[in-house]
C-alpha cells in the first residue's frame, strides 16, 4: 500500500452525524474531535510525514454564534489535551490561515502548541483555520504588491515558485492525496492552488465514524492511482518514470 507523503482532509459531516441521531450538532464535533486524534495517530504509525485538516473555514464565521464559540473551545481544548502527545509522537504543530480573526484563547494555545513541538520531526500537522483557499491566494497577492512597493521584488520576477512562497504553505509539499468525508464530491475554497496535482479519493462516512479503517481503504484507493502530472507516463515524486502503480 502506498502511504501519501501529504495527506489533506475535508473532515465533513460531523452535522448530519448528530442529526440522524437526534443530537445538537456540536456533539458532533466533539466525536469529531475524537476522529482527529485516532487519524492523527494513525497517520503518524503508517508514516505519513504531512498531514493537514480543515478545521474551520473563512465561510465557517457565518454560522450560529453558538456552534462558532462551541468549535473554537473544542479546539483550545484539543490543542491543551493534544500538545503533550504531539511532543512524544515527534508531531510537530502548525497552522494555516487568517489567524488574526480566531479569539485569543485559541492563538495562546496556537503560539503554544508550535513553540513546545518546534523540535519535532516526525510529522508535520497542520490545522486550517479561518482559512480560505481564495483568502490565502488574495493574501499572497498581497505580500507580493509590498515587496514591490518597497523595492524588494522585480515584478518580472514573480512565477510560480515566488508565488507558492507567499501562501501559508510555503514550507508544505503539495499534498498526494486529497480525501473528503460524508459524500460530498467539493473543494470548498480548500488549497486551491496546492491540489493542481493531488489525488482526489471521496469517502461514504461521516467524520465521527472515520478511523483507521477508512483511512485505509482511502491508502488502498490512491496506491491504485496513476499519476502522470500532465506527462505521458506515470511518475514517482522524485521524477523517476515507473510502470504505473
Ligand atoms: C464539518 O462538519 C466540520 C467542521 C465545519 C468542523 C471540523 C471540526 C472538527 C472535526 C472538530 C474539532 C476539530 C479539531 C481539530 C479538534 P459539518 O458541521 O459541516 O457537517 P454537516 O455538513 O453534516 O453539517
Amino acid at each position: 500500500m502506498d502511504i501519501p507523503y501529504h495527506l489533506a482532509i475535508i473532515m465533513d459531516g460531523n452535522g448530519r452525524w448528530a442529526e440522524k441521531r437526534m443530537l445538537p450538532r456540536i456533539a458532533g464535533h466533539r466525536e469529531g474531535a475524537k476522529s482527529v486524534r485516532r487519524v492523527v495517530e494513525e497517520c503518524r504509525r503508517l508514516g505519513v510525514g504531512y498531514l493537514t485538516l480543515y478545521a474551520f473555514s473563512t465561510e465557517n464565521w457565518g454560522r450560529p454564534r453558538g456552534e462558532v464559540e462551541a468549535l473554537m473551545r473544542l479546539l483550545e481544548q484539543f490543542l491543551r489535551e493534544e500538545t503533550p502527545q504531539m511532543v512524544a509522537n515527534g508531531i510537530r504543530f502548525n497552522v494555516i490561515g487568517d489567524m488574526q480573526r480566531l479569539p485569543e484563547a485559541v492563538r495562546q494555545e496556537i503560539t503554544a502548541a508550535r513553540k513546545k513541538t518546534a523540535d519535532c520531526h516526525e510529522m508535520v500537522l497542520t490545522l486550517a483555520l479561518s482559512y480560505g483557499g481564495r483568502d490565502e491566494i488574495a493574501r499572497a497577492a498581497r505580500r507580493l504588491a509590498v515587496e514591490i512597493e518597497e523595492g524588494r521584488l522585480d515584478s518580472q520576477d514573480i512565477d510560480e515558485n515566488t508565488f507558492s512562497g507567499r501562501l501559508d504553505t510555503a514550507d508544505l509539499p503539495d499534498p498526494d492525496l486529497l480525501i473528503r468525508t460524508s459524500g460530498e464530491k467539493r473543494i470548498s475554497n480548500f488549497l486551491l492552488w496546492q491540489l493542481a496535482y493531488s489525488e482526489l479519493v471521496f469517502s461514504e462516512a461521516h467524520w465521527p465514524e472515520f478511523g483507521g479503517t477508512e483511512l485505509r481503504a482511502a491508502f488502498e484507493e490512491f496506491s491504485r492511482r496513476k499519476r502522470r502530472f500532465g506527462l505521458l507516463r506515470a511518475k514517482t515524486e522524485k521524477g523517476l518514470s515507473v510502470g504505473g502503480r
